[in-house]
């Protein structure tokens, strides 16, 4: 099957739904967030889902709407930043899309993070904690495509540098 979908991976706070939906806009490509969709589906934040059912169940969730937004085409799709932990379902996402990492110093991600409630696993984070489940997740990162710092210009700026990579992967 084409690759006609692009995937933005990476770790919490990294910009990957803001990116998303405004290069699905220039692109003129549907707009997928998995996470979103997860809410939708299951009718609750992302917290409630982890405090009243945990992590498990999430992931399990995860899988079935990775596997759904897999099966699409021509759509930008931002995953949540743990979905490359399971093999599934970067098997899934690689075999229609183009992944690309999106990435950001611990600090920039901590200052991210902060203002935003429903992230449960980054829930009152330390510097040091982010950069502790951070490297602990890394390796998984590199199942990237594409890789975009995300920390030193705005949304409109590193959809310009998705866009060049893009066109530098295809002319390779
Ligand atoms: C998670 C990242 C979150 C969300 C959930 C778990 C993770 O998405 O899926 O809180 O394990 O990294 P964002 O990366 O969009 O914050």
């Amino acid at each position: 099957m084409k690759k006609s979908n692009i995937v933005l991976i990476g770790f919490m706070g990294t910009g990957k739904s803001a990116v998303g939906r405004s290069l699905a806009r220039e692109l003129k490509m549907a707009y997928l967030d998995i996470d979103q969709e997860i809410e939708e589906l299951v009718g609750m934040k992302i917290k409630d889902i982890f405090s009243l059912y945990g992590e498990k169940r999430f992931r399990s969730e995860e899988t079935l709407m990775v596997k759904k937004a897999a099966s699409r085409s021509n759509t930008v799709i931002s995953s949540g930043g743990g979905v490359v932990l399971k093999e599934e379902n970067v098997a899934a996402l690689k075999e229609t899309g183009i992944l690309i990492e999106m990435y950001a110093d611990s600090r920039i991600i901590l200052e991210r993070v902060k203002k935003n409630s429903n992230r449960p696993l980054v829930q009152g984070a330390s510097l040091e904690d982010i950069e502790t489940r951070y490297q602990a997740r890394r390796k998984y990162y590199d199942v990237a495509d594409i890789r975009i710092d995300t920390g030193i210009q705005n949304v409109d700026e590193t959809v310009q540098l998705v866009r060049q990579a893009l066109q530098d992967l295809e002319g390779r």
